[in-house]
């Protein structure tokens, strides 16, 4: 069984919840449960543990690699969105101590052949689901939006300067876009020779961003999630937040500051150190956000 997965922020955000061994925690992001043994480790017989993921495929893989950890009564797995976490934690009957969302996608998720995350595996269907129950894939949308909703997509979400030349090859091109490859090739074409030049990023990776951003709802379900997570939080109770980008990192502080007074802030925007991302690549835009519930 392959991980791939390396924890973005783990020691910071674990400190940040300030886990109570009978207190009880929500993992609203499992993922390769990076977090969650660690969190697990700390928790005593009273304790409790719900790790939550909208990707079947990391409930499945986790709940096969921690067989035998699973079977201690203080973890629970359940798939689902942390938009609804209220109906996610039906039949537990208790306040979270503390509630943790690492955002975006996993290692895996980038990794695993066939999901569309990816624009390495060019023969990846487009199709960016997390959660294979969602209807609409990443290629429907580059077939039903207009050319102007798709440069709207573009900028918005992912912040890309040549939203109006790629929505346009999208729609001018002849054969459908299907695959990651037939996107990656499009918009290397389609953007000056500067910006496939120089940068270690690849010229397709905002428009994939924006894309997967667009087809799971991260930042309505992120808004959301916050909203239930702060209502569902015991009184000194943690929400502790790692951002990957600033529309996420926008969303998660401006939601903190608007809770003014119920609330202490703890930790805003606290970045990895140094020696972390040289470790892992991935950690470099990571924030750490944190509240303290009054
Ligand atoms: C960055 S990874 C988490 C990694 C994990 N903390 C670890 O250390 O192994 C993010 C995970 O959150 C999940 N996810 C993203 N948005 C979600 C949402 N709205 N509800 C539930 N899970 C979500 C993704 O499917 C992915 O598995």
């Amino acid at each position: 069984m392959t991980s791939y997965h390396i924890s973005v922020l783990l020691n910071e955000s674990l400190e940040s919840l300030n886990i109570r061994p009978s207190g009880f925690y929500i993992d609203c992001t499992l993922g390769e449960a990076g977090h969650s043994i660690e969190i697990l480790k700390k928790l005593n017989k009273e304790g409790l543990l719900l790790s939550i993921d909208q990707d079947n495929e990391a409930i499945q893989f986790v709940t096969q690699k921690y067989e035998r950890n699973l079977e201690q009564s203080s973890w629970i797995l359940r798939q689902g969105n942390f938009a609804s976490l209220k109906k996610v934690l039906v039949g537990i009957d208790r306040k979270p101590d503390g509630i943790l969302m690492d955002l975006g996608i996993s290692s895996r998720q980038l990794a695993l052949e066939g999901r569309g995350f990816s624009y390495q595996n060019e023969t990846d269907p487009l199709d960016m689901r997390m959660d294979d129950e969602l209807k609409v894939l990443a290629t429907d949308l580059l077939n039903v939006l207009s050319e102007k909703q798709l440069t709207k997509l573009f900028y918005e979400y992912g912040e890309e300067r040549y939203a109006p030349r790629i929505a346009k090859a999208i729609k001018a091109s002849t054969n459908g876009i299907k695959t990651v490859g037939d996107l990656t090739s499009l918009i290397y074409k389609v953007v000056p020779a500067t910006a496939r030049r120089g940068d270690s990023h690849h010229p397709a990776r905002r428009g994939f961003q924006a894309l997967r951003i667009a087809v799971n709802d991260e930042l309505g379900a992120l808004k959301q999630g916050l909203e239930e997570s702060f209502e569902l939080l015991n009184s000194q109770g943690r929400l502790v937040v790692i951002t990957f980008h600033s529309l996420e990192d926008r969303i998660v502080k401006t939601y903190f500051k608007s809770l003014g007074t119920q609330v202490k802030l703890l930790v805003e925007g606290q970045p990895p150190t140094e020696e972390e991302v040289k470790l892992n690549k991935r950690a470099h835009s990571a924030k750490l956000r944190v509240i303290e519930k009054i």
